[in-house]
């Protein structure tokens, strides 16, 4: 299981508002306590954060604000003495504009840098090179340079100019980067917008029904799998078989999934489908299906995600605690690695802000607000937090649900307990068991150890088609023993009978 860290939003060791690495530090317990195996942290290098720290200006050094490389030698070697893993994120597809790269590249055209990055005469008509669009907002992905009398690339905002990875001397200093790490000791990387390093040589238009789907034809080239395997032969350079998960926003599993080469390019790839589907007992049976047509007929190890920093929060999407709850035990009991993102564990929601309270320029604050760790405000926070707490934040707040073994901090724990306990849920093979409509019923299996996974994803009461020891249940008066029902979107763990 993969825990996702937000520094900025985690917790503020030192008063100023901003989460930093000592407040990491300082919550290794909690997070020891709630049984996560491996952290992933996203970008802590410095930034001007245009978009939030994936505007990265020096690769190989620690944001201020967050703390310095001493303390990130700490975090990793307190990580290690608990037998916990940290995966850092690797921002490859773009700098900062105030990248010494980029500085340089931006300042003549005879600058040595200048091919790091994607520079293109304008159209005749005096427009953008071509009609690419830029995420987020519909606008050109080009921005003019007046000093050199050209157009630079950029997939995301105009701070953040995309590398050109065509050039062999960007993927050797790239690459340099990852070892700057792997020498310093992490367990591997989290690669940012991987899928966007190739781009179409001819740098062609968008179609344009396409186009609003930003930038569709940049995606998904075949040019994108030798960059693979020289990252990957890089990042395995190194003991401890580091990880190399992929975020390959294609949002199909059939794409998504080619990712990982014959096993030698990504060990892991998001796969996102869940969380642009409806909470349907139908369209979770197709998603799965869709996950073992394209990622176990390949061999590859699936991933499963609910939400992240970029994505609303599951409890808000789903619209309620126990579907979210539900949904928390589908993906610690599928076949792959679960990811959770900070505060999921809480059943946070998005913070709800106001017009001009908005300050991400992909509008996806909501999702990014402080931890409340107490229930006094502020929350365990020194001086509050850089932007307001989610709903609920006293009742929602750690040590609050720490003490309720009710709560969804409780339910989590639990469920990540028996994960840990039971090898059949972490590597155990998969078959449906046949099930009423609007639940799903699902078995795991890995030798002795054989469990049953039951969910009504109804709103109402279904018929429980199993029977045997339970080892979990969302409903946790169920606990007892089950009673041939499911409570509206309840989730239970069973252990068969030996006959059923
Ligand atoms: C994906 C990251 O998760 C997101 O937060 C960021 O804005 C874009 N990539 C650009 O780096
Ligand atoms: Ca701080």
């Amino acid at each position: 299981m993969v825990y996702q860290i937000y520094p900025r939003s985690f917790s503020d060791s030192n008063g100023d508002g901003i989460g930093d690495l000592q407040g990491i530090l300082d919550r290794l317990d909690y997070l020891e306590w709630l049984g996560v195996d491996c952290l992933w942290l996203t970008p802590i290098y410095p930034s001007p954060m245009a978009d939030f720290s994936y505007d990265v200006s020096n690769y190989t050094d620690i944001w201020p604000t967050f703390g310095d490389l001493e303390l990130f030698d700490r975090l990793v070697s307190e990580l290690q003495r608990r037998n916990m893993r940290i995966v850092l994120d690797w921002v490859p597809n773009h700098t900062s504009d105030q990248h010494p790269w980029f500085l340089d590249a931006r300042r003549s055209k005879d600058s040595n840098y200048r091919d790091f990055y994607v520079w293109k005469d304008g159209a005749p008509d005096g427009g953008p090179p071509n009609n690419w669009v830029r995420s987020w907002v519909n606008l050109p992905a080009w921005t003019y340079d007046e000093g050199t009398e050209q157009w630079y690339l950029h997939c995301f905002l105009p701070e953040q100019p995309d590398l050109n990875w065509a050039n062999p001397a960007v993927r050797e200093a790239m690459n340099d980067t990852l070892r700057f790490w792997l020498d310093r000791g992490v367990d591997g990387f989290r690669m940012d917008v991987i899928h966007l390093l190739a781009k179409d040589p001819e740098f062609g238009d968008d179609p344009e029904d396409l186009k609003v789907l930003s930038h569709v034809v940049l995606n998904h080239r075949e040019e994108i799998h030798p960059i693979l395997r020289e990252i990957r032969s890089t990042v395995k350079a190194y003991p401890g078989d580091p990880v190399i998960v992929g975020e390959v926003y294609l949002i199909d599993a059939s794409l998504v999934a080619s990712y990982h080469g014959s096993g030698d390019e990504l060990d892991l790839a998001f796969n996102f489908e869940p969380m642009f589907r409806p909470f349907t007992a139908e369209s979770w049976r197709e998603i799965v299906d869709r996950v073992i047509e394209h990622f176990d007929a390949r061999g590859a190890w699936p991933t499963w995600v609910l939400n992240n920093h970029d994505a609303p929060r599951s409890a808000t999407r789903l619209r309620s605690l126990e579907r979210a709850q539900a949904a928390a035990v589908m993906i610690c009991t599928l076949r792959g690695t679960p990811f959770l993102f900070q505060g999921e564990e809480l059943g946070l929601e998005n913070a709800v802000l106001q017009e001009g309270e908005v300050i991400d320029p992909g509008f996806r604050d909501g999702a990014r607000a402080p931890i409340p760790w107490e229930q006094e405000s502020p929350h365990g926070w020194k001086k509050g937090g850089w932007m307001q707490f989610p709903p609920d934040a006293a009742a929602k707040a750690v040590e609050v649900q720490q003490k309720d073994p009710a709560s969804t901090l409780s339910i989590y724990k639990a469920l990540l307990e028996l994960r840990r306990q039971e090898p059949a849920l972490r590597r155990g093979d998969f078959r449906w068991l046949e099930s009423l409509p609007g639940t799903l019923s699902w078995e795991r299996c890995e030798a002795e150890s054989i469990l049953h996974v039951h969910l009504n994803l109804t709103g109402k009461e279904a018929v429980l088609e199993g029977s045997g020891e339970v080892l979990f249940s969302t409903g946790r008066d169920h606990l007892d023993g089950p009673n041939g029902a499911l409570r509206p979107h309840e989730a239970m763990i069973l252990r068969p009978n030996e006959a059923s």
